[in-house]
């Protein structure tokens, strides 16, 4: 096969045959396509598309470029993604109350890059957690404890981590057949019986309209359809942050408010509606999540998952040593808190990163003292600033220059959770 002949292919606009996707995605694996046709045939992808034929077939081709993982355990598997907002830590009280309701969750995550926060940088704000276990470790720990949250193990599809690279600096990220393929590759090689998405709409997500959304959601739930995973994916809001704290070592400290049975009403809501929904993949609809949460079940198995990974649940997190206040300049409603304003003001003080190989500040982030909707008063706090480097404040504050609003009336709310698709 030529390559040439497969991108000319998709940018005439025509549809490429199953022998010609597993080619091309093996031979670029190997370093046989060089990256600038790879480049050239996912530019021509992003213009032109690709069916659901084709779609599921480039997933079928990423997966089959790694291992799949074998997880034995005696409990019914199953595991969620979200397409990535800010201050979502949804996966820190969700993983371990699912499997304190009898499923076993693998979740294998990453690191973040730019202003939507990793999961792994999160965890790693507690002391001695480590996210690198071997694929006996991982097997080990779901059977003993139910949830594990750790880094995807290198020959996990590798044709993605190499392509993502690829898009990353090619302006070929955007574009749903090859985000999806992307996703439900590593989703599904990693074996778990079904699947729970949560893709994000907003000014916080990659997906800045509903339609794109819901485009996204078609696709990630008609690949797992192709593949037999059963797969459901949840639309839901990220035009403001989710709970008060975005950052690392905040969200944990906020995760774990959840898991005790506190925490914003939002973090809740939405953790007991992806539970919800994972247990009725996994055949344990009966189990009533609130009711396990309330029990401190849910909390028990946070401090074994962090446990079994080296981590001290009861060590003291980091702390940040400036913090800054951004104070209302008006009596009023806060109508506007946008995500992706505090997203970057949070990356800048250093709980993201810019480039992969960049360190992270456990410390920094930003709380979030009032949501759109609240009443408030000239003077008084809105947001808490926290960084390790006061150099970092300044930038802070110009990201949410526009960012935050008060008005006099009272701003409608959308709803958190706009719609489920099966
Ligand atoms: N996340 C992924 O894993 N892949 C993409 O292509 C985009 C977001």
């Amino acid at each position: 096969l030529s390559t040439v002949d497969i991108i000319r292919a998709k940018r005439d606009g025509g549809t490429l045959t199953g022998e010609q996707i597993d080619w091309v995605v093996d031979a670029y694996t190997r370093g046989v396509v060089a990256d600038e046709q790879m480049s050239a045939l996912a530019m021509a992808i992003l213009l032109n598309g690709m069916d659901a034929v084709e779609t599921a077939r480039w997933t079928r081709a990423m997966i089959d470029s790694g291992e799949r993982l074998s997880l034995r355990t005696s409990r019914p598997t199953v595991d969620k993604h979200s397409t990535g907002g800010v201050g979502d830590k949804i996966t820190l009280p969700l993983a371990p109350l699912v499997a304190a309701c009898g499923a076993a969750v693998p979740q294998l995550s990453g690191r973040g890059l730019g202003y939507t926060g990793g999961t792994l940088d999160k965890l790693e704000s507690i002391s001695g957690w480590r996210a690198g276990l071997s694929t006996e470790e991982i097997a080990r720990q779901l059977d003993e404890v139910g949830a594990v949250v750790c880094a995807a193990t290198p020959n996990l599809a590798p044709a993605d981590r190499k392509l993502y690279a690829l898009r990353d600096v090619t302006g070929t990220v955007e574009s749903v057949p090859l985000i999806a393929s992307s996703i439900m590759s590593k989703k599904i090689a990693e074996g778990a019986g079904g699947l729970v998405l949560d893709v994000k709409v907003g000014a916080g997500a990659f997906m800045k309209t509903e339609a794109d959304a819901r485009a996204l959601a078609a696709a990630l739930v008609g690949i797992g359809r192709e593949h037999g995973v059963p797969t459901t994916a949840l639309l839901t809001d990220m035009s403001v942050p989710l709970g008060a704290a975005v950052g690392n070592a905040v969200e944990v400290a906020e995760s774990v408010d959840v898991l005790k049975g506190g925490g914003p009403a939002d973090v809740v809501e939405l953790t007991m509606a992806l539970a919800r929904e994972m247990l009725s993949l996994t055949g344990l609809s009966t189990v009533d999540p609130a009711e396990v949460l309330a029990s401190g079940r849910g909390y028990e198995t946070w401090c074994r998952m962090i446990a079994a990974q080296g981590g001290d649940p009861d060590a003291p997190l980091p702390s940040a040593r400036h913090v800054r206040e951004v104070t209302a300049e008006s009596d009023g409603v806060l109508t506007g808190l946008d995500a992706y304003a505090v997203g970057v003001a949070a990356w800048r003080l250093g709980a993201g990163r810019a480039r992969k190989e960049d360190p992270v500040d456990h410390a920094a982030g930003v709380l979030c003292h009032a949501k759109p909707g609240d009443r408030v008063s000239a003077g008084q706090p809105l947001l808490e600033l926290r960084t390790n480097n006061e150099d970092t404040l300044g930038g802070a504050l110009a990201a949410l220059n526009g960012g935050v609003t008060i008005g006099d009336a009272g701003a409608e709310r959308a709803p958190l959770i706009i719609d489920t698709l099966r």
